[in-house]
């Protein structure tokens, strides 16, 4: 897969005997006055499926556990349909009084009445809910979340064979809100299970991003090898939080003098690792609105000294700071540091993007590379429209260091033509460093190896097609709705354009073109597909090709909704969402002159 399981077995529904209310049995619904309502759940099941309608906004609701506030969410109760239920797991109640008291917001409403919406018929209980990968654009082999919306990638880790990827999660809707860390595994990056949340909010606040990582040397005091996780915990304002798992990062303790650490101004997206030189932790924290990331330093994640900041006036500014990640590789024997920061908006192409800069790292500062004019240049790590909060897993195996970013933006996230679930991930990328014809130090991301096992028929192979331009097409492999890999190399003669579509029946189309004459390559998806959510979608992303002489290469992943697109070696990488009305069905070739085509291998996928 991503393979998409019913979140529990199906099971028969278990209904308690009618209490005669609105709502479903063993649910009773009392109106109160225009936009207050309670709702007791007096039968006994795992969920209470809660209906929600995307367009309206959110209802408040307080969570009374034998007459105590548990705490508060929100939820976009349906008011004139249903557009799809969300489960309110109701476990970990078992045995105590349950009353939802709920503040309808009637804003958007044309209805006057609480008592008229449609959610209260909807307020059901059951054993079992129904996730099954039932939408057309939910991607087969990139990371979703069974249900609910996601954004940034969280506290990623390597342990005992397993790759955990958490990530910012609404279990209550498809929409950003109560940021709790949802929670997959994969013993390959690929394939990836489904667990309950990891850590949901408390009194401090919603979870928002942080980073986690194993502590070896048992430097939090918490046990070695416990996982430990710094988060920001999102109240009025920004705090960091640290929890710890000793079951391999599946439940989570929080510290009981959380918040750790605060600031007087927004601070947020805690990053660390162990640093064996110094033996103490460097955390590299967003301060989001000053656009500069802080260093800090600690030997035990609670007592925390900051040691410098880095980027006021620096790179892009034109959005917040956010999720940082700083990391050492190596080029030619010696050893460079990368920082990643992620900004919106202020991308590119518009919205959010991944900026980063290289550079030495002492432990306490940073200190950027600097281009021939003597400036700090500003360097992308993928030139798509679809490709944020990106950051590394901590502890991984064989010294790799591998990335994975949410694939969306800021711009229209919210919109995008999904309903059950909202947004997926990046394929992993195991990242590396070369050198630019500038002598600038890059970032090469290519698709993990991993990725390679979800080749399935080799349909075109070592093929080689003369461009021209009346062009020549092949047709893409029609399995499994539109999901496969293309790969080639392209020469151009005499610095002519060379064009590369992939269309469908409905003459929905993505151009690609790669330009010699400035060494670049863009993706137009202005004709990709629906795109009437968002004026800000139709777009052309441009990259450079970081080759000369008119040669370059491709190799793409189309999955339903998203292509990424790298050179072979991974010296650009592109990520965009689109959303055909059908799948791509063929593509083809051709030249403004004549150019060569080679290497051409198209493979269908399999993500079971
Ligand atoms: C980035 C971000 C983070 C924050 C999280 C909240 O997309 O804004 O800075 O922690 O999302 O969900």
């Amino acid at each position: 897969m991503m393979k998409i399981r019913k979140y529990i077995l199906m099971a028969p529904m278990l209904f308690a005997s009618s209490l005669g209310s609105m709502a479903g049995d063993g649910v009773k619904v009392e109106h109160l006055s225009v936009n207050n309502t309670l709702v007791r759940v007096e039968g006994d099941a795992r969920y209470l499926m809660m209906p929600v309608e995307e367009a309206i906004a959110d209802a408040r609701v307080n969570l009374l556990v034998d007459g105590k506030l548990d705490r508060t969410f929100f939820v976009r109760l349906a008011k004139s349909k249903v557009d799809y239920s969300v489960p309110f797991d109701l476990s970990p109640y078992k045995g105590h009084n349950v009353v939802l008291e709920i503040f309808s917001n009637n804003e958007y409403s044309p209805l006057g009445e609480v008592k008229e919406q449609a959610c209260w018929d909807a307020l059901t209980l059951g054993d079992s809910f129904d996730a099954t990968n039932t939408e057309k654009y939910r991607p087969a082999f990139h990371h979703t979340p069974l249900y609910g919306w996601m954004n940034d990638p969280n506290g990623m880790f390597y342990k005992d064979g397993e790759w955990h990827l958490y990530y910012q999660w609404n279990p209550y809707g498809s929409k950003w809100q109560n940021m709790t860390w949802g929670h997959s595994s994969s013993p390959d990056l690929i394939h990836w299970n489904h667990h309950p949340a990891a850590i949901e909010p408390d009194g401090i606040g919603t979870i928002f991003s942080g980073s986690s990582a194993v502590d070896t040397e048992n430097s939090a005091g918490f046990g070695k090898d416990e996982v430990v996780a710094l988060f920001t915990s999102a109240g009025t304002s920004q705090m960091q939080s640290l929890a710890h798992s000793s079951d391999n990062g599946k439940t989570f303790t929080k510290y009981p003098g959380n918040p750790v650490f605060t600031l007087e101004s927004e601070a947020r997206d805690p990053n660390m690792f162990w640093n064996p030189e110094t033996k103490e932790w460097n955390i590299v924290l967003a301060h989001a609105l000053d656009k500069e990331i802080l260093f800090l330093t600690s030997p035990d994640l609670k007592e925390w000294t900051l040691q410098s900041a880095f980027g006021k006036g620096i790179g892009a500014q034109d959005g917040v700071w956010e999720c940082p990640d700083l990391f050492p590789l190596e080029i030619n024997g010696k050893k460079k540091w990368v920082l990643l920061v992620n900004l919106n908006p202020g991308g590119p192409f518009g919205g959010s993007a991944t900026q980063y800069f290289i550079g030495d790292f002492d432990g306490k500062k940073f200190t950027a590379d600097t281009d021939a004019s003597g400036k700090i240049p500003t360097k992308w790590m993928d030139y798509g429209k679809d490709h944020y909060a990106t950051v590394t897993w901590s502890d991984a195996p064989d010294s790799r260091r591998t990335a994975i970013g949410w694939m969306s933006n800021w711009e229209y996230a919210n919109e995008v033509p999904t309903m059950q679930f909202r947004s997926a991930n990046t394929l992993p990328r195991d990242l590396s460093l070369f050198e630019g014809a500038d002598g600038q130090i890059y970032l090469a991301s290519t698709p993990s190896p991993e990725t390679l096992k979800l080749r399935d028929k080799t349909i075109v192979k070592g093929k080689s097609i003369n461009a021209g331009k009346k062009g020549s097409s092949i047709a893409l492999p029609s399995a499994n709705d539109g999901i496969c890999e293309v790969a080639f190399d392209i020469e151009a003669k005499n610095n002519a354009k060379v064009l590369v579509t992939l269309s469908n029946k409905l003459n929905e189309k993505v151009v690609i073109t790669y330009n010699p004459a400035d060494n670049t390559i863009a993706f137009n998806r202005t004709q990709a597909g629906i795109s009437d959510f968002s004026h800000d979608f139709p777009a052309v992303t441009v990259s450079p090709t970081f080759t000369e002489g008119g040669k370059t290469s491709v190799n793409m992943f189309i999955d339903r909704s998203s292509i990424e697109m790298f050179a072979k070696d991974g010296r650009y990488a592109m990520t965009n969402l689109v959303f055909p009305n059908e799948p791509y069905s063929s593509i083809s070739f051709s030249s403004e002159g004549n150019a060569k085509i080679s290497n051409l291998e198209i493979y269908s996928l399999n993500a079971n």
